[in-house]
């Protein structure tokens, strides 16, 4: 068990979404996008950092494991948030995700 296992939340209603998709996911203030990359689950803010879209409304790219913002194109890393095309500069934060037997699981 991790030291910080206290802080895992139980999110395994996504374990439905299908691979290739997105989902919305509020937590306190937090606004979060949970995806599903070829059975892989990540997490991050889904609010683009450049100019507020939801990034939900955006496209996956599945072998590249990035996230384009559908209003001016910018793609982020689904591992390390890093914005890696203009106009989008500072990095979506992440959030650390696991699976563990029928599971998933988010940690703030
Ligand atoms: S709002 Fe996302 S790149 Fe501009």
């Amino acid at each position: 068990m991790p030291p910080d296992s206290s802080s895992w939340i139980d999110i395994s209603n996504f374990l439905s979404l299908k691979k290739g998709e997105m989902a919305e996911f509020d937590y306190e203030d937090k606004k979060i996008m949970i995806a599903n990359i070829k059975g892989d689950f990540f997490a991050s803010d889904r609010v683009c950092t450049h100019a507020h879209v939801d990034l939900t409304g955006g496209f996956l790219n599945e072998p590249e494991k990035t996230v384009t913002c559908p209003l001016h194109l910018s793609s982020f890393d689904l591992k390390s948030g890093n914005a890696l095309n203009l106009p989008a500069e500072d990095p979506l934060k992440v959030y650390k995700i696991k699976k563990e037997k029928n599971k998933l699981f988010i940690s703030f």
